[in-house]
């Protein structure tokens, strides 16, 4: 790795003093990536939860976020998954992590079962007991088995791949080819199948409607679920999850507002509210979470790269910590109110859409740089051209502009961050201290996944 990360400095910079700060920054995003695998391990295997369990924040008070969410859990566990393959990161829990796997499996299998008796499976929250959380929330918020059955799909590649003590029998409590079923991922995958034309809660729990974000999960549960059907031996099931994928993709392209000029987060029911312009980061988090290589809505999509720009423009404005750089702290959406402790307030810039800015951008040069294909076109222009006046780039240079972009958002984050590397959900708009749930699993695994999405491109460059 070290000898990747020399050659990618001599390959890209020539100037001594460049080099030298782009080892300064290297060195102090990796600081934070260990300490971010840290807290993220804190959270995850502790011994006052149901094992399995994964906690949105240590916090049990103002706010309370001691609980079990399915997006914030299944999100995660997809970076604890990455992590356990990427082999980056010194895991002092890494004994313990199989271990925490199998257990997360058979919560899983309980937070379903206690959906039966109350709410079903868009049940967005549970107690860390594995019981049903029963008083008034947004709900449901249909994201989450989608999001689940892609993170656990991924799981079950693992266990096939690896030599697993009861090995079948796991396998089975995942994914069964037959209906009724008990197993996770196909009661979840049923449930997206035949529920995702109905309107529930968005990802932030506050809007009821039909959202860009969570049909975009949707939608990759059924191209995963498709291929899992299919190589499991459930043709029928692939056939019927495929066909939904196809009709997903096809509603997904109403969200694109040409009048406007990006894609719009949500399509409102009448009476259910308009204080929303429906910019919202929400468009980004859902290409970085369930973004389709060669599928509408992908990284290099001109469309959700104008979305990119929008947001940028309107967060650097609101924001008056964002009056100096390095890079635009990045919010939730203009309108938001919740300073994480309540509603009625000013919203802020959050870290995991800070971190997930810098992340957009080191995928999107990834995605230019393996795809044979990419060009800049009279559609994309508009997004590279402020990274190059007069000559077109080669893609490797523009990958590399990408880079250094996406780095500014990281050192956002990390200018921010409280002096032990911990990590809130919130930056205060206009002191830059953190605020709201302090050490936010969610957090700590969106700057992960952003460094670790940064090795995955240097290392694409340099080879
Ligand atoms: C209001 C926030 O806006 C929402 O996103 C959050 O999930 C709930 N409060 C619970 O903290
Ligand atoms: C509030 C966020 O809006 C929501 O997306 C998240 O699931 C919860 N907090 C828990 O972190």
């Amino acid at each position: 790795m070290l000898k990747t990360i020399l050659t990618f400095i001599l390959f890209a910079f020539t100037t001594q003093s460049f080099a030298s700060s782009f080892i300064q920054l290297e060195d102090q995003l990796r600081r934070q990536f260990n300490t971010s695998v840290f807290w993220l391990g804190k959270n995850v295997i502790r011994d006052d939860v149901n094992p399995g369990a994964i906690i949105a924040a240590p916090s049990v008070a103002n706010p309370n976020y001691y609980y079990h969410w399915v997006r914030d859990a299944a999100l995660t566990f997809e970076t604890l998954l990455d992590l356990n393959v990427a082999r980056l990161a010194n895991l002092s829990y890494k004994k313990n992590i199989n271990a925490f796997f199998l257990d997360h499996i058979y919560f899983n299998h309980t937070i379903q079962r206690a959906s039966f008796r109350f709410g079903g499976l868009g049940e967005p929250k549970f107690n860390v007991d594995g019981s049903s959380y029963t008083e008034p929330w947004g709900r449901p918020q249909n994201d989450g088995p989608a999001l689940r059955a892609s993170s656990l799909i991924k799981l079950y590649y693992l266990i096939q791949r690896e030599n697993w003590p009861n090995k079948q029998i796991l396998l089975k409590r995942l994914y069964e080819p037959k209906l009724p079923t008990t197993s996770i991922i196909k009661l979840d995958l049923e449930f997206v199948a035949h529920h995702w034309r109905e309107p529930n809660f968005d990802l932030w729990e506050e809007v009821f409607g039909s959202h860009f974000y969570t049909l975009m999960s949707q939608r990759k549960a059924m191209l995963d679920g498709a291929k899992l059907a299919e190589l499991v031996g459930d043709p029928g099931a692939a056939q019927f999850y495929a066909k939904q994928f196809e009709q997903m993709s096809m509603e997904l392209e109403r969200f694109w507002d040409p009048k406007r000029g990006f894609i719009v987060s949500t399509m409102l029911l009448p009476g259910h509210g308009h204080y929303k312009s429906h910019l919202d980061v929400s468009i980004i988090l859902a290409v970085l979470h369930s973004g389709i290589v060669n599928s509408n809505f992908s990284f290099t999509d001109p469309r959700v790269l104008a979305s990119f720009d929008k947001l940028n423009t309107v967060f650097k404005e609101i924001y008056s910590v964002n009056k100096t750089g390095p890079g635009v702290a990045i919010g939730r959406y203009p309108e938001d109110r919740y300073d994480g402790y309540r509603t009625d307030s000013y919203g802020n810039p959050w870290v995991l859409a800070t971190a997930g800015f810098a992340e957009f951008l080191y995928q999107t040069a990834f995605e230019i740089m393996a795809k044979p294909n990419f060009r800049i076109t009279m559609q994309n222009k508009f997004f590279f051209e402020k990274f190059f006046k007069n000559k077109l780039p080669s893609k490797a240079e523009l990958a590399k502009k990408l880079i250094s972009q996406g780095d500014q958002y990281l050192q956002r984050v990390l200018r921010h961050a409280n002096p032990d590397g911990s990590l809130s959900e919130q930056i205060n708009r206009n002191s830059g201290f953190m605020q709201g749930a302090p050490n936010l699993t969610w957090s700590h695994a969106s700057f992960i996944d952003a460094f670790m999405a940064r090795q995955k491109v240097i290392s694409l460059i340099v080879r």
